[in-house]
């Protein structure tokens, strides 16, 4: 449940010439400058505020609060197993974050761009309902949680491969990564179920003490999760205008 879906946005735009319609709203970097990195920088910060609310224009869903309807998750590790069904997940935050770096290499057949970020604090709540077990243990539980971090540093990265369309070139971003470093995590949990109402408070504060260990053993599923939507996000921009990112001619 610690998928904050802190999704991303790409708002960098790399074109070669030309007026395109996406600089109505994104900042556009010629990629071809040797100046290409600071332009990325200051292109994806404000390319987060504007699409903090979304561009319709372009099919970009809002990403500041993040909405995600659902995510279901299932873990095993040894003794324990845990199946869980996360609703109305709500991530916010990102809109505060600032880049401070952006490395760019392309070439006739690639594209990987690293983006350095930093946040200094991500909100995600939203309501649960699993059930998990360790040994003969069983419990089940429903209810809404609320997860506050801070601090943290991160760095996206982009592989994309330029792909023909219509005879125009554009970059197809095949994967999105990120793995967030995060300095504190402070949760909280309310339990509905009443076989379980008793253990919430427990529960609870086990959660906080470990929520180290939690978050590492989580994190493959959060990234599983922000590979799926980064990689669609960047895809609306990036696959969006004829002229966007094309190929130096
Ligand atoms: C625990 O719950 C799961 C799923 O609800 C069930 O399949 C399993 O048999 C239960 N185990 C025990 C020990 O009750
Ligand atoms: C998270 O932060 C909000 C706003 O500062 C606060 O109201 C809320 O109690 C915090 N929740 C937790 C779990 O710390």
């Amino acid at each position: 449940m610690f998928k904050q879906s802190l999704c991303l946005l790409i708002a960098l735009v790399l074109n070669c010439n030309g007026a395109v319609d996406i600089e109505k709203y994104l900042k556009v970097c010629a990629r071809n400058s040797p100046d290409v990195n600071d332009c990325l920088v200051e292109a994806v910060e404000y390319g987060i505020s504007v699409m903090a609310d979304g561009i319709k224009d372009l099919g970009v869903p809002p990403v500041d609060p993040y909405v995600q309807k659902e995510l279901r998750l299932e873990y095993k590790n040894n003794q324990v197993q845990v199946k869980m069904n996360n609703k109305d997940i709500r991530v916010e935050g990102l809109k505060h974050s600032t880049v401070r770096d952006a490395r760019l290499r392309a070439d006739e057949d690639s594209f990987h761009l690293e983006i350095d970020m930093y946040s200094p604090a991500v909100s995600m709540s939203g309501k649960y309902e699993g059930g998990g077990s360790y040994n003969a243990l069983n419990i089940t539980a429903r209810g809404t949680y609320q997860t506050n971090m801070t601090d943290l540093v991160y760095t996206w990265k982009l592989d994309g491969k330029p792909e023909t369309i219509n005879n125009e070139v554009y970059v197809r971003i095949k994967s999105f990564y990120m793995r967030p470093d995060v300095t504190s995590m402070k949760v909280h949990l309310t339990n509905d179920s009443p076989e379980s109402k008793e253990l919430t408070e427990l529960g609870v504060r086990l959660v906080n003490e470990n929520w180290k260990v939690l978050y590492k053993e989580l994190l493959p599923f959060a990234m599983t999760n922000w590979n799926k939507i980064g990689t669609k996000v960047a895809n609306k921009v990036f696959l969006k205008e004829k002229e966007v990112l094309q190929r130096g001619r």
